[in-house]
């Protein structure tokens, strides 16, 4: 399909190491979540077939997933639209059961093995690039045996890279002691603090870093009005009470001196603010459809993300606006 005039204006997506994995990913990863139906509701397969391709289209190789996404659909998908589009990599979760409500999660070789070996038929890879465990809790960590398994899958030369998508900071923290290649983690201008927390592990470690809900959720993209509304099966329907939601949308005020210069919105500070730290390898983007997509390449722009004083005088801002940085 040809690019649209739009897209022609966006800069073209850079790339960075994934740490110290040998690969070399767009700065910009598509997600696979939101376009699965489970988190925000549904979306139509062919809407989905098309920001898929067009993410290829705008230079985006890194796509995550996870085998629960969809119940596996979002991995065929995958293994679907990016045959024969060139070199494209792919980071899947393993580790959690969705046979009941709500989901369990398993993170031994045994179910490990057999999750592994769908993700890698339904990806319809040889070779799966990155595979991580899928938020397993501090004590599930303490067992090495799931670690063993993925570094065992590594050394088989059934996978490139190994990790774990961290729900805590404490979690971050135990995969990066445990030397995995990559860490997935919740980062953005409103939930900064545990990728801060573990940076100097990162550092120490050099692993990559892949940072997600990089627009908690759709928040800082600052268009929501305080009366806003969600659907029963949109994950944001139970996070945030009426009065939370009032008060997240006030304090996106401590974001909104970015907006200057080359910074024409909230979603592209939020965006900047990801990108400017230079520990991220690459920032797991979540569009529900072509245009958002559209929108945050555009906007990502291209370095300078922000300048140190900016972040500096933006931390002090936050502070005081209650968030904890
Ligand atoms: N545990 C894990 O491993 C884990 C957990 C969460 C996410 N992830 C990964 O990270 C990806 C992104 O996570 P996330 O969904 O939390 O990301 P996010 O970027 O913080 O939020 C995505 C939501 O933001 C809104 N949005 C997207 N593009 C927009 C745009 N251009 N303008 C305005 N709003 C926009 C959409 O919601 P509306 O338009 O409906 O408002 C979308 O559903 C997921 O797809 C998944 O691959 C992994």
């Amino acid at each position: 399909m040809a690019p649209s005039r739009r897209w022609c204006r966006s800069p073209p997506v850079r790339k960075r190491p994934l740490g110290k994995t040998t690969l070399q990913v767009s700065e910009l990863a598509l997600g696979t979540w939101g376009l699965s139906g489970d988190g925000y509701g549904p979306v139509a397969d062919v809407e989905i077939d098309r920001v898929i391709d067009r993410a290829l289209a705008v230079g985006i190789d890194l796509f995550d997933t996870a085998d629960v996404y969809g119940r596996g659909e979002m991995e065929r998908c995958l293994g679907r639209r990016l045959q024969g589009a060139g070199t494209t990599f792919v980071v899947t979760k393993i580790g959690t059961v969705r046979d009941g409500d709500p989901p369990t999660k398993r993170f031994d070789p045994d179910h490990l093995r057999t999750a592994f070996e769908r993700s890698q038929e339904r990806l319809a890879r040889e070779v799966v690039d990155v595979v991580l465990l899928h938020n397993p809790t501090v004590a599930a960590m303490q067992s090495k045996e799931a670690l063993a398994f993925l570094k065992d899958l590594k050394q088989a030369g059934k996978i490139r890279a190994y990790g774990v998508s961290a729900g805590s900071a404490d979690v971050a923290r135990s995969a990066l002691r445990d030397e995995v290649d990559v860490i997935e983690i919740a980062y953005n201008a409103f939930f900064p603090g545990d990728l801060h927390d573990v940076a100097g592990d990162v550092s120490e470690s050099g692993a990559g870093v892949l940072a997600r809900s990089v627009l908690a959720h759709g928040l800082l993209a600052g268009q929501w009005s305080p009366e806003r509304e969600f659907y029963l099966d949109d994950h944001r329907y139970q996070r945030w009470t009426r009065d939370e939601l009032k008060t997240r949308i006030r304090q996106l005020d401590a974001l909104r001196p970015l907006v200057t210069g080359a910074v024409t919105s909230l979603r592209s500070a939020a965006l900047r603010f990801v990108l400017a730290n230079r520990v991220v390898s690459s920032a797991v983007l979540g569009p529900r459809s072509v245009a958002q997509l559209d929108q945050l390449v555009r906007e990502a722009g291209m370095p300078p993300y922000l300048q140190d004083t900016a972040l500096t005088e933006l931390s002090a801002r936050l502070k005081q606006a209650g968030i904890e940085v």
